[in-house]
């Protein structure tokens, strides 16, 4: 033993080629387990067997442990779950808490995604790099390769190779001991002697190759904290920078350098004319001579806010007269829009595909608010109430003596523009779709306005039984 330390000592003295191990080799499958269970038995730990094939029963003679690739991954797994379901109860309930149609800020069901996704993405990891780090690999070059023998190793020759490394290794002994296994030969592979430098060549592109990318990160850091006033440089144009004209672009085709076009006075555009079935389109039974005081119902109402304090008069011109049960405090808007003179009759036939359509387009528009029969206890509004959220007002019911003495053009007019704080369907709603929903809407407070004793017995026979 003692003389066998020396040697190595003096080899790694000198810098001169280490011994890195000793190949057995075979010719025969069978007798390549027989051998290592020998080896195994010997207690070698650092060892290995190289064959052209798998060789069935050649784990349990090397006597190699279960992997423990599995407990790598299902940890790595685990800490993908962590950190997900961590990252978004840290991210949506404590970080950014932001509460959206009263969902709870954190809850499992929704975290399930990013949790099941970040979890396989660390456990795949795990499984990869785990298997390539317990593999010892990448390993471009082994200095087995460079003996000859062992290049049969890929067609019909079997090895064992021991690795100098290993605690009991010793050059003279492990040799014996290899060779009572009765290989056909034993041979020593050795470190390398040649350069490990790279070639010039390769030196010096790499160096190059170096110094171009710390220039445009420099380059990238510099433009980063530096101003120009030159345009970006645009090298792949598409369809980029067209002559057409933009609505917020400057030009100097006109006068006054606009690229959006003012309405041209006494012009209207396709499809925008209106004033040949004014019932239909506004509510009104004709646009009255004030248009101001349609523009300012109809479009605008924080203007009419700031000119009911230039303009007193309005308010108390027939009020008190005309409104017996006014609210004490007077919306100057529902005043001006109390003079309009509204529609009550309908501006399209009334038929029962009118009101059938109405009855659809309510129930998708209006009753997440209103509720179906109109009482205003629609589901958003239940859970809003239940919720107690501040800025909710509950919906109109449609059965209030206030909503029901609306004319229908008011009616028409809250659908297009909204009231209060109901939100403008204009844009949802076709005109055509605001009569069918006005149609049924009174409807539903017909219903509710029914005296019990007008129904005949077997009319409210067939209600009670209808469900
Ligand atoms: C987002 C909920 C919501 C929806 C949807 C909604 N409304 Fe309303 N509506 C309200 C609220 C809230 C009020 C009470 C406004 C107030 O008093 O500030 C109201 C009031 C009304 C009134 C009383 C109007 C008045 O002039 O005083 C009518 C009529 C009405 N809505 C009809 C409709 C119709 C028709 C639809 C479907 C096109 C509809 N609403 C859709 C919330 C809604």
């Amino acid at each position: 033993m003692a003389t066998t330390i020396e040697q190595h000592e003096e080899t790694k003295a000198k810098a001169e080629p280490e011994l890195l191990g000793l190949l057995a080799e075979f010719d025969d499958p069978d007798e390549l387990i027989e051998a290592s269970m020998k080896v195994r038995d010997a207690g070698y730990r650092k060892w290995d067997t190289h064959t052209p094939f798998p060789l069935h029963g050649i784990d349990e003679a090397m006597g190699i442990k279960w992997t423990i690739l599995p407990w790598i991954v299902a940890g790595c797994g685990l800490t993908g779950g962590t950190i997900a379901v961590g990252m978004q109860y840290f991210m949506n309930a404590v970080d950014y808490p932001f509460l959206i149609s009263g969902k709870p800020l954190f809850s499992i069901p929704a975290s399930i995604p990013i949790t099941f996704e970040l979890s396989v993405l660390l456990a795949a990891f795990g499984a990869f790099f785990g298997m390539l780090g317990l593999n010892q690999l990448p390993k471009l070059y082994n200095p087995i390769f460079k003996s000859d023998a062992f290049r049969r190793v890929t067609n019909d020759r079997f090895f064992i190779s021991m690795d100098a490394k290993d605690a009991k290794f010793s050059e003279i002994d492990t040799g014996e001991f290899l060779k009572s296994l009765k290989p056909i030969h034993v041979e020593e592979f050795w470190s390398d002697t040649e350069s490990a430098k790279l070639p010039r060549s390769l030196t010096l592109g790499l160096s190059l190759v170096g110094v171009v990318m710390l220039l445009s990160v420099g380059l990238v850091a510099y433009l980063r904290t530096t101003t120009s006033p030159n345009p970006r440089i645009h090298i792949i144009q598409d369809m980029d920078f067209q002559p057409s004209l933009k609505a917020q672009n400057t030009t100097n085709l006109f006068p006054d350098g606009r690229e959006i076009r003012p309405n041209i006075k006494g012009t209207i555009p396709r499809g925008q004319f209106k004033d040949d079935n004014i019932p239909f389109y506004y509510g009104l039974k004709y646009l009255p001579e004030d248009q101001d005081v349609v523009v300012i119902a109809l479009q605008d109402e924080k203007k009419a806010d700031d000119k009911k304090a230039t303009d007193k008069k309005a308010p108390t011109d027939k009020t008190p007269a005309e409104k017996p049960a006014a609210p004490a405090v007077v919306d100057p808007i529902a005043a001006k829009l109390d003079k309009l003179p509204w529609v009550t009759e309908f501006p399209v036939p009334v038929t029962e595909k009118l009101m059938a359509r109405g009855k659809e387009r309510y129930r998708i528009y209006c009753s997440a608010c209103h509720g179906l029969g109109g009482e205003g206890d629609g589901l958003v509004s239940l859970r809003a109430m239940e919720l107690l959220q501040g800025t909710w007002v509950k919906p109109a019911s449609y059965h209030t003596a206030n909503v029901r003495k609306l004319p229908i053009g008011r009616l028409y007019h809250s659908i297009t523009n909204g009231v209060r704080k109901m939100p403008a369907y204009g844009s949802q709603v076709p005109p055509e779709d605001r009569w069918a929903i006005i149609l049924y809407l009174k409807a539903l407070q017909k219903s509710h306005q029914i005296d019990a004793n007008t129904i005949s017995e077997a009319e409210k026979r067939k209600l009670r039984d209808t469900k």
